[in-house]
């Protein structure tokens, strides 16, 4: 009928005139609707934001495997609690400026902060390590360890790397593996090797939830879901190419290895005092972040005990639940010599990209001056166990 033939133009007409009507529109333009918006990268004022911003940005199998912990995460929640149990008593302010400069194993730091080797990058980001380490490097040189799992090789990262980069190893049954990896790394410029020996399980409760959106998918798999329920090729659900090695893997892998090796996942005064005995060069207090054995301590109230057994010998490392300026000055304050950041730069990487992991970190840094300032503390040597009192129960 002539007048009613359904053009393009008049549909379209139709759907404007609609849509201009249509409260849901309205609620599209209402500018104090923000609860729905995702900030931009300069709104973010704490490291605790960027997470927000990538849970809503990546999917949530990848969310969650950067998020989880073993078993019932007791010791992922501990993480974070003992920071609640030391405080900082000093009622000293400085107001003058403060040093934060440092150096561990050669390897010059403007903070004593580096970036804790994760798994694959490639997952949150198109360019995977590669943006982590543009990132990190722009905010003041922040040194970053390579993880075993990363989406990318060690020399692809380093080619572009100015900053100073370190390389980590899960031990693997063949020698020669061991070997050619470090080899290849070290001469793509690797300065130390931290090798990580806590016992990683296959799989993690909380992204058993995600195995319908991730099928045939196991842990490292392009989502970072689930790994078969039945794994490998021991009954313990730790992954098949664990729980074999012995404090001999150090002496072992020594002669391919010119630079300093550092032993991931200490938790232990014993175990520290093995590390030495064993040729180990620096030690790193570590419980993956609470991925590893759940129940386990906190990192944070082991700290102490570990660093008075090393007796300054080598320098401690220290990482797990770190999400403040003033938790790493609380470590610092335990004897740490550094800290490293697992989750925190990822955060940042997976909301922004490289400018994500910039600002994280430089707020991380901007938090610790701060801190250290209200502490009365102008430089790393002034930090100590003075100005904390440590309440573990
Ligand atoms: C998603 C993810 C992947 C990780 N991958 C590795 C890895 O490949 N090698 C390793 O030694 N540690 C790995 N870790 C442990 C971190 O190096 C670090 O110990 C831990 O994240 C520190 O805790 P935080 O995340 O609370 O800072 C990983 C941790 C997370 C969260």
């Amino acid at each position: 009928m002539p007048g009613f033939e359904l053009t393009r133009r008049k549909s379209l007409h139709a759907l404007a005139g609609f849509l201009a009507g249509s409260p849901l529109l309205q609620s599209q333009l209402d500018p104090v609707r923000d609860h729905s918006r995702i900030p931009g990268l300069k709104e973010l004022l704490t490291s605790y934001e960027f997470e927000a911003v990538m849970y809503a940005k990546q999917t949530r199998p990848v969310y969650n495997y950067r998020a989880y912990g073993e078993e019932s995460e007791f010791t992922l929640r501990r993480n974070r609690q003992a920071f609640d149990w030391v405080k900082l008593v000093t009622s000293q302010t400085s107001t003058g400026n403060v040093t934060t400069s440092t150096e561990v194993f050669g390897t010059k730091m403007a903070f004593p902060i580096m970036v804790s080797p994760t798994a694959l990058h490639g997952d949150l980001d198109r360019d995977g390590e590669q943006s982590t380490h543009k990132g990190a490097e722009a905010a003041s040189n922040t040194p970053m360890i390579l993880s075993n799992n990363s989406s990318l090789a060690f020399d692809k990262v380093a080619a572009a790397a100015k900053s100073p980069m370190w390389v980590q190893l899960y031990p693997k049954l063949a020698m020669e593996a061991n070997q050619s990896y470090l080899e290849a790394a070290q001469a793509a410029g690797a300065k130390a090797v931290v090798v990580t020996i806590d016992q990683q399980a296959s799989v993690y409760e909380r992204s058993l939830h995600d195995r319908n959106l991730n099928a045939g998918g196991g842990r490292g798999g392009r989502f970072g879901g689930p790994a078969p329920v039945v794994a490998g090729t021991n009954p313990y659900r730790v992954s098949g190419n664990r729980l074999w090695y012995e404090w001999k893997f150090f002496s072992e892998i020594r002669p391919f290895v010119k630079v300093p090796i550092i032993a991931k996942g200490i938790l232990t005064p014993e175990d520290a005092k093995l590390c030495l005995e064993n040729g180990v060069d620096g030690i790193y207090v570590s419980n993956h972040g609470g991925r590893s054995l759940d129940y386990g301590p906190s990192t944070l109230e082991v700290l102490p005990e570990i660093v008075e057994a090393v007796g300054g010998k080598v320098p401690v490392l220290f990482d797990s639940g770190l999400r403040r300026g003033s938790d790493i000055l609380k470590a610092l304050a335990l004897g740490a010599n550094a800290v490293c950041l697992g989750r925190v730069p990822l955060w940042g990487l997976g909301s922004f990209g490289a400018a994500g992991v910039t600002r994280v970190l430089e707020i991380m840094q901007a938090e610790l001056v701060e801190a250290m300032k209200q502490s009365g503390c102008t430089s790393l040597e002034s930090i100590n166990r003075k100005i904390v009192l440590a309440n573990f129960p």
